[in-house]
This record gives C-alpha cells, sequence and structure tokens, in this order.
C-alpha cells in the first residue's frame, strides 16, 4: 500500500475533525501526501499533529474565491492531484414545520454546491492525473430519517452526480464514487439545533435503526475511501459503497 500511495497527491475536505480526520490520516499512514482542508483551523493543525505527511489550508468552501486559492494551493504545492475526497458536510436536524430557509441555503451550500464547484475546479487536474474521487455521503440517501429531508436532499443530489460524472469522466480515466455512512460518532451530532434531550432522543431513534445496534467509528469508514481510491478498485466507478451497520439493507 506504501509504494501505491507514495509521491501521490490526496485532498480531504473537512479533515479538522471526525470522519475526514480519519480519512486524512489513513491515507497519510498509506504513504499519500495529504492537502487536509477545513474552516477549523486548530481541528487542522491538531489532524496534521497525528501523521506525517499532511499539509493544511484553512477556508470557508462554500467561497469562489476560497476554492480558487485552494486550487492555486494545489498547483504551486504539489503540481498535481490524483484524489479529491469530498468529505465536508453538515447534517441539521429539524422537522419539516420548523425548517429554515437559511439552513436549507447552508446545508446544500457546503454539502451540495461547494462540492460541486470544488469538483469542477479540480477536475482538469483529476484528468491530467487518472485520478479518482470519492464523495460521501450518507444512509439517509437510502432511508427517509424523520427530520432530515434538507440532509437527505443535499446529500441524495450528490449520489446523483456521482452517477452522472462516472459516465462523463470515464473516458478520461476519472473514476467517481460515492461512500454512505449511517450513524458514525463525530462532532457532527453536537451542531444540531436540538435541546440536549431532543438530541438523545434523536440519537437513540438512529441507533434503533441499526441492525448492529450501535453507532460507526469514523476508523469504520476511512478505510473504505481509501480503497475506493486506490489501484485495487480500477474496475469500481459509480458505484455506493454502504457502512451502515445495515441501515439500508
Ligand atoms: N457522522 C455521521 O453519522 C455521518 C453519517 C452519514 C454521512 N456523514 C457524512 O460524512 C461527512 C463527515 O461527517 P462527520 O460526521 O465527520 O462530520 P463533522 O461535523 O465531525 O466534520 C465535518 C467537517 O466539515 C467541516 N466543514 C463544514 N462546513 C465547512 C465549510 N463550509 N468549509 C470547510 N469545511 C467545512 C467542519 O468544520 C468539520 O471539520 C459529512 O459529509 C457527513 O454528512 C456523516
Amino acid at each position: 500500500m506504501e509504494i501505491e500511495w507514495k509521491d501521490k497527491i490526496v485532498l480531504v475536505t473537512g479533515a479538522a475533525m471526525g470522519i475526514g480526520r480519519e480519512i486524512a490520516l489513513q491515507f497519510a499512514r498509506s504513504g499519500a501526501k495529504v492537502l487536509a482542508t477545513d474552516l477549523d483551523e486548530a481541528g487542522l493543525r491538531e489532524t496534521a499533529s497525528l501523521a506525517g505527511g499532511i499539509e493544511t489550508f484553512v477556508g470557508d468552501l462554500t467561497r469562489h474565491e476560497v476554492l480558487e486559492a485552494l486550487r492555486e494551493t494545489i498547483k504551486e504545492t504539489f503540481g498535481r492531484l490524483d484524489t479529491l475526497v469530498n468529505n465536508a458536510g453538515w447534517a441539521p436536524v429539524t422537522p419539516m414545520e420548523q425548517v429554515k430557509m437559511s439552513e436549507f441555503d447552508a446545508a446544500f451550500g457546503i454539502n451540495t454546491r461547494a462540492l460541486f464547484e470544488l469538483t469542477h475546479l479540480l477536475l482538469p487536474m483529476l484528468q491530467e492525473s487518472r485520478g479518482s474521487i470519492v464523495n460521501l455521503t450518507s444512509a439517509a440517501v437510502g432511508v427517509g430519517h424523520a427530520n432530515m429531508s434538507v440532509y437527505s436532499g443535499s446529500k441524495a443530489a450528490v449520489r446523483s452526480f456521482t452517477k452522472v460524472w462516472c459516465k462523463e469522466f470515464a473516458k478520461s480515466g476519472v473514476r467517481v464514487n460515492t461512500v454512505s455512512p449511517g450513524p458514525v460518532m463525530t462532532p457532527i451530532y453536537d451542531k444540531t439545533e436540538l435541546s440536549p434531550e431532543a438530541l438523545e432522543a434523536h440519537k437513540a431513534r438512529v441507533t434503533s435503526m441499526v441492525p448492529l445496534g450501535r453507532f460507526g467509528k469514523p476508523e469504520e469508514v476511512a478505510p473504505v475511501v481509501v480503497f475506493l481510491a486506490s489501484e485495487q478498485a480500477a474496475f469500481i466507478t459509480g458505484a455506493d459503497i454502504a457502512v451502515d451497520g445495515g441501515v439500508t439493507a
């Protein structure tokens, strides 16, 4: 594995914590050079301190000028890009009656629009390297989770992008797949507007939907992302791999 990833450049978004941090660490430990990006500077610093070979780029990916600066940084620092992992995201939990359109815009802004725009900007570099893309979607695409319509819709779009892009990008040798986690214990659950009691009820409802009866761990998601990006997955494109304890089975 180390030989395969040596001299390969991997961009991981949302890498300051949670699943993205673990993805960045597992690529770095496999020998890749990783650019970890996020708006949380302190979190990124901590990620970079946990393995060698991780550079950081701080910025809000919903801003066009940040995405352009990120592309220029990749060009200047590494001169190439082999793998793009679109992981940054936000998951509001709000009953339909209480959804604010600002919440809708924020969720689609990072989960859907930023992912689309970043992929668009970096595609020429990925075509040059015949690289690959892994998009993080969610079990919430395959199964309705009450109070998560905004989130589910924003991730369903990503699943659709992936299926279309797989057909468009194949001719230039770029593969694109999705990984759909079920509930994974990360700081994402602390970023809702739910009261502590409502949050506990939400977690209990989510756990009850998991046949394996527990939350997953970031370490159980990251290896699947690394595999999909690797040469071992050379004949896999347009696929969705569920890492969800059986939620969508
Ligand atoms: N944890 C779960 O249960 C779960 C389940 C299914 C899918 N997912 C998906 O997996 C991915 C990672 O989730 P996680 O649980 O690790 O979340 P997390 O909240 O722990 O981490 C998300 C990261 O994205 C970053 N981010 C958010 N908005 C950003 C922006 N505008 N610009 C730059 N960075 C931004 C955050 O700062 C954070 O570091 C997300 O796309 C999420 O939707 C998570």
